[in-house]
């Protein structure tokens, strides 16, 4: 761990008088110093390999890169501890949640934004309300109906299906559709949405073992075993039992009421490049003391493809259930969201543009030199994802509230060989918009799958947990 300025005396200061008002500089130190102690207690508190990666509702999809939920909480509390006033958090970048749902355990109102639809609908069933008893009721009926259907007519209508799905697998998973839309509960639909998913997931043709689309081989594909119904049965029973226990833990935290988490919560399909929502109350925009986030660290199809892995299930979902903005053109390509995504579109950035860019990060400026010389085909991807992500960090600093704090965890990778130093660029980034670095944590990465496309390999094995905080207005 590092600190860069020397570490104060804060720890004392704050133990002295708790509630007595802290000065900004007085929190970084206390912060700085907290990190350090937990790093030096623990070697291993930020990778946390022991630790259940799938517990409750985080088990409900396989999403990709998912952060783990015990190192999100315990960043929450630390900062949380050093500032008490800390109440909103913000994840532009929300994923399946698992910083929102940290969040939500140590009691904040929460705002989480993603462009992908799954992870909306992911995030919405996650974060509740948490119904267990009519959702049961509900499954039961789910699975009757389904059971009960003797009709070969297909719910989708995407035109390689035979591709991905065996015809009796389609049959099964089109009898599951029928039954869930005669759920007369959207929250109860969206649950079982998710859970078919998931059960997409694992009867379709597609590996299981990577993220990126990659049918089995034919044999393999005929003489496998699966059963859509009864996959589906084994996991709306679990996520049920799971959601019960989630909202026990809430429920002995204090913060549900009738299955409802008792703050806010606000879970956006929104692209954070284009808009960061702030809450409206009494007719005053809410900022932000906290935002807790992972961005991808490069453009999907090269990194991780979020999308692609998305695609599949969402040819399954009734799409206005997830939200009334989704339009169809997303599942119209595997690709579609992907190419929506940060850095996902190579349109030319204007010149000035690209100049004020190079400028707020020379880290950019020198890699992008470098690769024009060795691998001119790839400069326009790596400087296009840091061109969408400034635009998002543009946006997300502006909804901060003046010495609100930032967490961002961030690996680096490799384009054409060369190192691309996403932690530098960071920095830089968030220099030039005024955010102060107030110290940092390395983490090692101990199971993330990323896509290996020719030699734009990622590798990753640490990442770096940055934390910033505003300075100005
Ligand atoms: C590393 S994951 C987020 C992990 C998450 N912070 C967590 O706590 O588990 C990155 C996410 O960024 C999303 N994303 C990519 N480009 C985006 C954009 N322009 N606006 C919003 N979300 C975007 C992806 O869909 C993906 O879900």
């Amino acid at each position: 761990m590092q600190s860069p300025t020397s570490v104060q005396p804060a720890e004392t200061l704050f133990r002295r008088d708790k509630n007595r008002h802290r000065t900004p500089e007085q929190v970084d130190a206390a912060l700085r110093a907290e990190l350090e102690r937990l790093t030096e207690e623990d070697a291993h508190v930020w990778t946390a390999p022991n630790y259940n990666r799938r517990e409750f509702v985080h088990s409900f999809f396989q999403y990709p890169a998912m952060m783990v939920p015990v190192v999100q909480k315990r960043l929450i509390e630390t900062i949380k501890n050093c500032k008490p006033e800390i109440e909103r958090m913000l994840d532009p970048f929300m994923g399946s949640s698992t910083s929102i749902v940290a969040a939500m355990q140590c009691g904040l109102h929460c705002t989480g934004q993603d462009i992908n639809p799954l992870a909306v609908l992911l995030s919405r069933v996650k974060c509740g309300p948490y119904n267990h008893v009519a959702f049961g009721k509900d499954a039961g009926h789910v699975l009757a109906a389904a059971k009960a259907d003797v009709s070969i007519e297909l719910t989708i209508t995407f035109s390689n299906w035979r591709k991905w799905f065996r015809e009796d697998v389609a049959i099964d998973l089109s009898r599951l559709v029928r039954a869930i839309r005669s759920v007369k509960r959207l929250d109860a639909r969206r649950l079982m949405w998710i859970t078919l998913a998931e059960t997409v997931r694992l009867t379709s043709n597609d590996r299981t073992s990577t993220f990126k689309l990659h049918a089995r081989p034919i044999d393999e594909i005929e003489e496998r075993f699966v059963s859509p119904i009864n996959t589906f049965e084994r996991l709306i029973r679990k996520n049920i039992e799971d959601i019960k226990l989630q909202a026990r833990s809430l429920t002995h935290l204090d913060y549900l009421s009738k299955g409802r988490y008792t703050r806010e919560v606000h879970l956006m399909l929104q692209n954070s490049g284009q808009e960061v929502f702030q809450p409206v109350i009494n007719g005053v925009a809410q900022k932000y003391d906290l935002l807790v986030s992972s961005s991808p660290y490069g453009d999907n199809q090269t990194t991780v493809p979020y999308g692609q892995h998305a695609f599949l299930a969402l040819q399954w979902i009734d799409l206005e259930d997830i939200d009334h903005s989704v339009d169809g053109s997303v599942r119209r390509t595997a690709n579609e969201i992907d190419r929506r995504s940060l850095g996902g579109s190579l349109q030319d950035a204007k010149q000035e543009e690209l100049a004020a860019l190079f400028d707020r990060t020379p880290t950019l400026s020198r890699i992008a030199a470098t690769l024009k010389m060795h691998h001119p085909d790839k400069v326009k991807k790596v400087v296009s994802f840091v061109r969408d992500f400034d635009r998002a960090l543009d946006k997300a600093v502006a909804a901060m509230a003046s010495n609100g704090y930032f967490i961002w965890t961030m690996g680096n990778r490799h384009v054409g060989g060369m190192e691309i130093e996403n932690d530098k660029i960071l920095i830089e980034l968030m220099q030039a918009k005024d955010c102060i670095l107030v110290t940092r944590a390395k983490r090692e990465i101990l199971n993330k799958r990323m896509a290996q496309r020719n030699d734009s390999t990622v590798t990753m094995s640490m990442e770096d947990i940055l934390i910033f905080r505003k300075t100005t207005e």
